[in-house]
């Protein structure tokens, strides 16, 4: 893949940078970056445009000179829901509506190929060194005892991962963390993410997915433990793995 001059570049992350290249998108992976997890990316991507899911399709996967392995998709032109939220603090609510019923759509579909989410919670778990054999028996105790399902979850459903088009339709980007399982873990995950921020939209997120779902807000509660020991799994800033792992309520084991 050769990048052209023109390029502007959109994000910069740890091991990634994300370029607009005026009618496609580059995602571009440094060395440090697996390649199977890219291809992992870009496979969870054609599975999930596949199943009709309003996603930016896959145009190629290839290496970028002097940079890494990097995913071509279709741009959608707009701004992302977190620009719309930012830009309009008052209409935040009718956005959250938004949100949540896309949500609750991706989670109608299914793809019977996408990793099984079950697995990946307890391979994250299984794998923390945060919490001792104790802690991780009564997480993986807790896992197992959650109803299955096998439903598209984003498994990063969030607001900057929305992008709102002109005519006000709405896309959704950035499936490396896809799976098939229970919505009310991919609800749970939402919910921390929006309560590493700010903890009444997380609230108000919790009610509205809640309602709108018809899912007991326990439910979403139990696996919140759950998703929260998986997410302690990857780098994250310090002060986020306090918050996390105050979300983990196993520690009267200790
Ligand atoms: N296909 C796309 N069309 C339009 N914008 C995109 C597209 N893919 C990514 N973006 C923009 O780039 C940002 C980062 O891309 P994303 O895939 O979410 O990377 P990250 O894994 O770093 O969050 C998104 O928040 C969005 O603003
Ligand atoms: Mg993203």
């Amino acid at each position: 893949m050769l990048l052209p001059d023109s390029r502007t570049l959109i994000v910069e992350r740890g091991n990634k940078k994300v370029y607009d290249l005026g009618d496609k998108i580059a995602k571009v992976f440094n060395g440090t970056k697996p390649v199977s997890d890219v291809f992992n990316e870009v496979l969870n991507l054609s599975r999930v445009n596949e199943t009709g899911i309003a996603s930016p399709k896959v145009l190629e996967v290839s290496e970028v000179a002097g940079e890494g392995w990097g995913i071509l998709t279709e741009k959608v032109p707009g701004v992302t829901l977190a620009e719309k939220m930012a830009e309009d603090p008052s209409r935040f609510y009718e956005y959250l509506e938004r949100f949540v019923d896309l949500q609750i759509d991706v989670h109608r579909h299914r793809s019977p190929l996408l990793p099984r989410q079950r697995d990946k919670y307890s391979r994250m778990i299984n794998g923390l060194e945060e919490l001792n054999a104790t802690q991780r028996y009564n997480l993986l105790e807790r896992l197992d005892g959650m109803e299955r399902h096998h439903r598209v979850c984003h498994g990063d459903f969030n607001p900057t991962n929305v992008i709102v088009s002109e005519d006000g339709s709405l896309s959704i980007c950035d499936w490396a963390h896809a799976t098939q399982g229970s919505p009310a873990a991919d609800a749970a995950m939402t919910f921390l993410l929006f309560a590493l921020t700010d903890k009444q939209q997380a609230q108000a997120y919790l009610e509205l997915y809640s309602e709108r779902a018809d899912e007991p807000i326990q439910v979403v509660r139990k696996w919140t433990s759950i998703v929260a020991a998986s997410e302690l799994a990857r780098k994250r800033p310090d002060q986020d793995k306090e918050f996390l792992l105050g979300w983990i309520d196993v520690f009267d084991y200790q």
